[in-house]
């Protein structure tokens, strides 16, 4: 394959990865944006291993280099791979670059390597945050923004020495020491962000393997990794800005890090909030549904762990076929990652047209006989509207409290992530339903057929 039919192979991948990101911008276009991409991820590697760089020779290299680096999982293996491409550029010595030429590369690949280690251990760190092997509550070192600010400090000096080196051997010292350094700031980043936080954190991560990724391509002379590196950047960057934007949460803050709990920590009662609650049964539950017109559902993180959606659907279907105009509320950042809810919904085979986002459906609530909340907590307290003073000041929330009647579904009087009481659980039109979402839902369900 020659260099130029290669071009011409990457140009048609690179327009394929970006009808990909438009048709996953939306459910009903999704399945198509996911083949773009596979063809376009297709077209980019087959170009890549038969173009000329590549010597017949190496092809049972990359087969099993394929087959090992499928098998140590993508995930963790992109964000190495940023960093060990960097220092793999840096003592190949097959091209040789002069003058302004061999700075720039230089330049990208002390950046490569430094994005690439942050990347990767700051993801360690976030995926023991995640899976709950390391706990939630964010780790403030003293003066830890000075600590930051002198490793940088540090890798600006080594930055410089590494470009006056004269040869590979000198420059090696300055680049391991940055790339320690860079490793530690990932971990410490990571570690001083709380649980709450975490979703935003792990996009952002998303987005600097991106650019560490773009950075590969400036080194290695590959467009096609360049503009790829930079879709995910960007993309990336853009979700972590709209989730702090729904989270009424500033993007700075996030990365300075201090917000947020170990989780799910109980409310403790007895506060200034405390008061009656008033608690329904399911075949309570059932009766008014059936009588409404008019029904909004909000899922939240619970629904999702209960695994309820098909229930829900099932719910769904029958006050439908009842008459019932059915609807769903989606918070943008209801559950744990974005797009949480809207992808179980649709795995459930709820319709897209009855599914609709927090500013559509918003204020459609006075109008509306039962708002039922499943296991949501945070996306649904009024406080983030009547109290400064909360840690959720500000955030948008289903102002689901302005129903009729709301129903709320959840195991018990527990805090959602943000570990804030709600006050909607003690308002006079409020019905608390206790039980796990699918166990509960399986009996309205019941109630409803019966
Ligand atoms: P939460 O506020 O976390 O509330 C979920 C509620 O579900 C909990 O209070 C819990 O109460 C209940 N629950 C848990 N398991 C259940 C089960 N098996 N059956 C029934 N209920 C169950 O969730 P939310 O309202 O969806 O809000 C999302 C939170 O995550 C927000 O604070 C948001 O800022 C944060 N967050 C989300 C994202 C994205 S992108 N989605 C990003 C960053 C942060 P019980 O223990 O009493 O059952």
């Amino acid at each position: 394959m020659s260099a130029n039919l290669v071009a011409v192979a990457y140009i048609g991948a690179t327009i394929l990865f970006i009808l990909s990101l438009g048709g996953l911008s939306n459910p009903e276009t999704s399945r198509r944006g996911n083949v773009y991409g596979i063809v376009g991820m297709t077209i980019a590697v087959l170009a890549t291993v038969l173009g000329p760089r590549v010597t017949p020779a190496a092809y049972p290299w990359i087969v099993g280099a394929l087959v090992a680096g499928g098998a140590v999982g993508l995930y963790a293996a992109r964000k190495v791979a940023a960093c060990l491409v960097g220092f793999a550029s840096y003592v190949d010595t097959s091209i040789a670059y002069t003058g302004a030429e061999k700075t720039i590369h230089e330049i990208e690949i002390y950046l490569g390597i430094a994005i690439g280690a942050v990347t990767f251990s700051g993801s360690v760190i976030a995926f023991g945050k995640l899976s709950g092997k390391i706990g939630g509550k964010p780790l403030l070192l003293p003066a830890r923004h000075w600590l930051n600010f002198a490793g940088l400090l540090v890798v600006i000096w080594f930055g410089a020495k590494f470009l006056q080196a004269h040869d590979v051997q000198a420059g090696m010292l300055p680049l391991i020491v940055m790339t320690a350094i860079a490793l530690a700031f990932g971990v410490h980043m990571v570690m001083a962000i709380g649980g709450a936080d975490m979703p935003v954190v792990v996009s952002m991560l998303n987005s600097y393997s991106g650019w560490a990724a773009a950075a590969t391509g400036f080194m290695l002379s590959n467009d096609l990794l360049i503009v790829t590196g930079a879709l995910v950047g960007s993309s990336g960057a853009i979700l972590s800005y709209i989730m702090c934007r729904a989270m009424n949460r500033k993007f700075l803050a996030v990365i300075a890090g201090g917000f947020g709990t170990g989780g799910g920590a109980p409310a403790v009662a007895g506060g200034e909030l405390a008061g009656e609650v008033t608690s329904i049964s399911a075949v309570e539950t059932a009766e008014m549904l059936r009588s409404a017109e008019n029904v909004i559902i909000v899922p939240g993180y619970g629904m999702a762990v209960a695994q309820a959606q098909h229930t829900v659907f099932e719910i769904t279907k029958l006050l439908r076929e009842k008459g019932v105009n059915v609807r769903f509320g989606i918070h943008p950042v209801a559950g744990r990652m974005p797009g949480h809810m809207n992808v179980l919904l649709a795995e459930a085979k709820v319709p897209y047209d009855i599914v609709l986002e927090m500013d559509e459906i918003n204020e459609d609530f006075p109008d509306t006989d039962v708002s039922m909340v499943i296991g949501a907590n945070d996306i649904v307290n009024p406080s983030a509207q009547d109290d400064p003073s909360s840690p959720i000041a500000g955030m948008p929330v289903l102002e689901v409290w302005k129903a009729k009647t709301s129903i709320v579904m959840k195991r018990s009087m527990a805090s959602g992530y943000a570990g804030v009481d709600n006050p909607l659980f003690y308002k006079d039109n409020n019905r608390m339903l206790f039980g796990d979402a699918k166990e509960m839902l399986g009996e309205v369900l019941t109630a409803l057929k019966g």
